[in-house]
Formats: structure tokens, sequence, C-alpha cells
């Protein structure tokens, strides 16, 4: 029988997909959408100098202005990546810009930052913290990632990225420079190791302070392009990787009459070329960085993978928009029944 949440899911299904992604984001907001059940142990993950209650993280770009980070951790998740936020303001592309691949388990956006800008989204952030004697304790109960970008115009990367990470860095236990989204005109260009070295340089002059700095990575660089960027990365004390952001790919299997549309692809037909990239990176990394694997997660045996192909952590988004919090529920009762058929008795003992 479907419960509440799962009846919801299937009503939102029915609305065109920005005005569901509107009524989801309120209704987690005000706390609406259900809490989890307390994570077993087993699931417990330590990366990045902070403890996950499990691996499952929400990837950035579904609460992109952080309005609903404390409902969000109560559904269960790990962790949540709030953003991408810009430094100011902007509506993103022209409507429709989000489109449900149904028959592909997949959706292609081309939203282009649509951010509050770094002001609000501070403001945003405010009622989540709590002050204490060490300065001030975040709320949520979950690490809180924040996911940077900059505005389609009148950007200066090397300028703009320190300067956001300057705002976010009291708030943030991790923070993530995109370098990925296919949807800013030469955003993706930032990935050129030269360039890429400069970013990191700027960021750590300005802000030697910062807490643990992830880069996202897009999925469809040649695949020789990635070692150079791994040790780019060690080099300018980035602390990890995201790999992937979606796809520009268009792979012959997609059968939904959106299949044409430009934008990202994410969800079932970008995961195995996240999977072969995470391999990639993960067989040079040697446990150097840390490694989050997004792209196409849909079950608990694609979860293991990861963890067992060399990522930390893991993060969903279309899996999440198709199911609903009961993805999350889901998803933890398989990982722990692949950890039993593969005796594992907890993901911290995993080798790193
Ligand atoms: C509608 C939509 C918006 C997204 N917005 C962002 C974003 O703002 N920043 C970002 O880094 N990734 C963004 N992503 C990419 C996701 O964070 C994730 O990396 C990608 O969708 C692959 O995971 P999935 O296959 O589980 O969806 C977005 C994805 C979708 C579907």
């Amino acid at each position: 029988m479907l419960d509440l949440g799962q009846i919801a899911t299937q009503l939102l299904r029915r609305l065109d997909p920005e005005t569901a992604h509107e009524i989801a984001i309120h209704s987690i907001a005000y706390g609406l959408a259900g809490r989890g059940k307390a994570d077993h142990s087993a699931l417990k993950t330590h990366a990045l100098g902070l403890t996950f209650p499990n691996p499952i993280g929400l990837a950035a770009g579904f609460d992109k202005n952080a309005r609903a980070v404390r409902g969000l951790a109560k559904l269960g998740f790990g962790y949540i990546e709030t953003g991408t936020v810009t430094p100011r303001p902007q509506p993103g592309n022209p409507k429709p810009r989000l489109f449900r691949l149904i028959n592909d388990h997949a959706i292609i956006n081309r939203m282009g930052f649509n951010s509050c800008g770094i002001d609000r989204f501070c403001q945003n952030l405010t009622p989540l913290f709590r002050p204490n004697k060490e300065g001030h304790v975040q709320a949520a109960g979950v690490p809180l990632g924040i996911n940077l970008g900059i505005n389609k115009t009148g950007a200066d990367p090397l300028t703009d990225y320190p300067a956001l990470v300057g705002r976010v860095k009291s708030y943030a236990d991790y923070i993530t420079i995109n370098l990925s989204s296919p949807n800013t005109p030469g955003l993706r260009d930032l990935q050129e190791v030269d360039m890429l070295s400069r970013l990191l340089e700027a960021i750590q002059t300005a802000h030697p302070d910062r807490p643990p700095l992830l880069i996202k990575l897009a999925p469809d660089l040649e695949d020789e392009a990635y070692g150079p960027i791994l040790q780019a990365a060690i080099d300018g004390r980035a602390d990890g990787l995201i790999l992937t952001n979606t796809t520009l790919a268009r792979p012959e299997s997609l059968t939904s009459s959106h299949r044409t549309e430009t934008g990202g692809l994410s969800g079932a037909p970008l995961a195995t070329r996240a999977r072969d990239v995470l391999k990639l990176v993960a067989d040079l990394n040697k446990g150097r960085l840390c490694l989050i694997s997004s792209g196409g997660i849909e079950s608990g045996r694609d979860i293991l993978d990861r963890l067992k192909m060399g990522a930390n952590l893991v993060q969903i988004y279309t899996a999440f928009i198709y199911e609903g919090p009961a993805a999350l529920t889901r998803l933890k009762q398989e990982l722990l029944q692949e950890m039993s058929r593969d005796g594992i008795r907890s993901l911290a003992s995993l080798p790193r």
C-alpha cells in the first residue's frame, strides 16, 4: 500500500516539473514530507574530517537557495548539498527548461543557475545556526555542503569564487566549486588545468582557513583529462572531487520524446559514464582525495559498487525526483542487504 509521501510524489508527477519542484521544496521546508528512521550504525561514514550518518547525500540543484535544508535532513539524507548559488541573483534560462524523461528514468535540465544570489542565500541559512560557546552550531544534524557557481554575465571566476568562499565558509561543512554545469557558457572551460590551478591558488591564498573544498567535474571530458585535473586538485590543496555532473551526451537508448531537448542529462542513462569516470579517477587517486560519486544511482547495489570502486560518499538527485523520500528508505535497506551479502559489516570497515 502507498504511504502519504508516495501518494504526494505520484500527484506531483502530474504537474509541470517546475511547479512540482516548488511545491516539494515548500512541503519539505514546512516539515510536511515526513521523517526518516534513525540510521543503522553500519552506515556511518567518515570523510573530509566529518561524520555522516549514512553515505547518501542530496546532490546540488534541488535546494538551490537553501530554503529546505532542515526538512531535507529529516528525510534521512546523510548530508545535503545546497546551491548552486551565484554572486548576484539571476533568473536562469527561459522556461520550459526542465524535462522528465519518464521511460528513461532520466531528466534533462537547462535551468542555467537560477539563483537568489549569495546575499539572500546567506540570509536563508542564518536560522539554521544557533549560537554556542565556540561560535555557532548547525541545527540540521547532518553535514551541509554549499555549491558555488558564477553568474551568466559579468563573471570573473578568479575573483568571484574566492569571494563566495569567503561568504559561505562559516556556514559550510564543505564547499564545492561547480565547474561543470553545461548550462552556463564557458563554465566547463574552468576545468582546464592551468585555469583550475589559478583558481585553487586564488581561493587558498584568500581563505587558508576554509572548510574542505571539492571540485565538481563533468562526465564529458576526454578520459585522459581526468588524471591532470586530479593532480592539479591535489597540488592546489583541494580536498575532493564530485564525479560527475550531468552529461551533454544522448545515449542511443533514450526513448522519451524529450530526448532532443538541450541541456544536461541526469539519471539512469548517466550511470555507466559516471561509474567509468569514478573508476578511472579512483585508480589514479589511490585514496588521496575524497571522491563523491553522482550520476544515475538508483539502488543499494549501485551505492555499494561505487563505494567499493573508491567513492567515499554518493549523491542522488533524479532518483529522489521520481520516487520522493521513499527512495531513501529503500536505498538504505538495499544497501544494508547488499553489505550483508558481500560480508561487509560496516561502511567504516571498507578499505580506503
Ligand atoms: C534539475 C537539475 C538541476 C541541477 N542543478 C545543479 C546545480 O545547480 N549544481 C550542480 O552542481 N549540479 C546540479 N545538478 C546535477 C546534480 O547535482 C547531479 O550531479 C546530477 O543530476 C547527477 O545525479 P543523478 O543522476 O542522481 O541525478 C542538477 C540536476 C538536475 C536534474
